[in-house]
């Protein structure tokens, strides 16, 4: 706990907290994220703070999206500056919950979506990571029991995983999506980033400019398969290892061919050396 911004770690603190609060007549806003913030994610909380008077952050690397051979070892886990930007920017309550906490021994339930979740994107490569958040979230959301909770559109096919099922198990939260915040050459901002050794860094905005330059071309008019398939050889060529870019609708992520279907946003991930990127942009027309 800091002078200026109380850290709880249990779910009846959190809850005493975000009732209190609402029985005061605040609303409430929750910021789920898995810490070691950056620009990024603060905007999620003044995003939270504009949709509500008193904003409750969650700090939590969550075991259970992750993949066997994924980086859940390393995720950097930086607790205390993280507290210290927090405070910094006015957020009300840090939830940090121990792992025993969320997953008590004995856990026995996960929360396995159809849907967006199983949109052959990012579940092609990393099958179990929706079931993983899904759980998580809805246990967050259903822990905390706040009127509003918001998520970075940086991680499409998740907020609309989350969207979904908030919706289908009848959460009262609202899920607001916030757009990508970006580094001055495109990249977006991502705890994952610092992985990136220098000489990566320097071609990790490719993955943006080839999103762009896609949807630049769709928007003219351009054929669809042909935009993405030439942005998967550009980024191909820059020495990334893709793993998709794609067309798909904003809505429902379902395939699109053309731009009568509606609103389309291209998706991608890429891995520069071992570091796996993802990112997403609207085609705006
Ligand atoms: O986007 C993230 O940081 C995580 O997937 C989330 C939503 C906090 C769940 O662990």
């Amino acid at each position: 706990m800091t002078a200026e911004l109380p850290v709880v770690g249990a779910i009846d603190e959190l809850r005493r907290y975000v009732r209190a609060r609402r029985a005061a007549g605040a609303r409430v806003g929750l910021v789920p994220t898995m810490g070691a913030l950056h620009a990024g994610h603060l905007s999620l909380v003044e995003a939270a703070r504009r949709a509500a008077d008193r904003v409750v952050v969650t700090i939590f690397v969550n075991p259970a999206q992750f993949g066997p051979n994924e980086d859940f070892a390393r995720y950097p886990r930086t607790l205390a500056a993280d507290v210290e930007k927090l405070a910094r920017i006015g957020a009300d309550l840090v939830f940090a919950p121990p792992v025993e906490e969320i997953y008590p021994p004995g856990f026995s339930t996960k929360v396995v979506m159809e849907g967006p979740a199983c949109a052959d994107l990012e579940d092609r490569f990393r099958p179990t990571h929706f079931s993983g958040v899904a759980t998580v979230v809805t246990k967050l959301l259903n822990q905390a029991q706040a009127d509003v909770a918001v998520f970075g559109e940086k991680d499409y096919q998740q907020l609309l995983v989350i969207k979904r099922l908030a919706r289908d198990l009848d959460i009262a939260t609202e899920i607001l999506g916030a757009p990508t915040l970006r580094e001055p050459d495109g990249l977006a901002m991502s705890s994952r980033n610092i992985y990136l050794a220098r000489e990566e860094r320097a071609r990790a905005s490719e993955l943006h400019g080839a999103l762009t330059d896609a949807a630049r071309r769709i928007v003219e008019g351009g054929d669809i398969g042909a935009a993405t398939r030439d942005a998967r050889a550009r980024l191909a060529g820059a020495g990334f290892d893709v793993d998709y870019l794609e067309a798909r609708c904003a809505e429902t992520l379902a395939p699109v061919v053309s731009l009568d279907e509606g609103p389309i946003r291209l998706l991608a991930a890429a891995k520069l050396g071992a570091t796996r990127l993802i990112d997403n942009i609207a085609v705006r027309s």
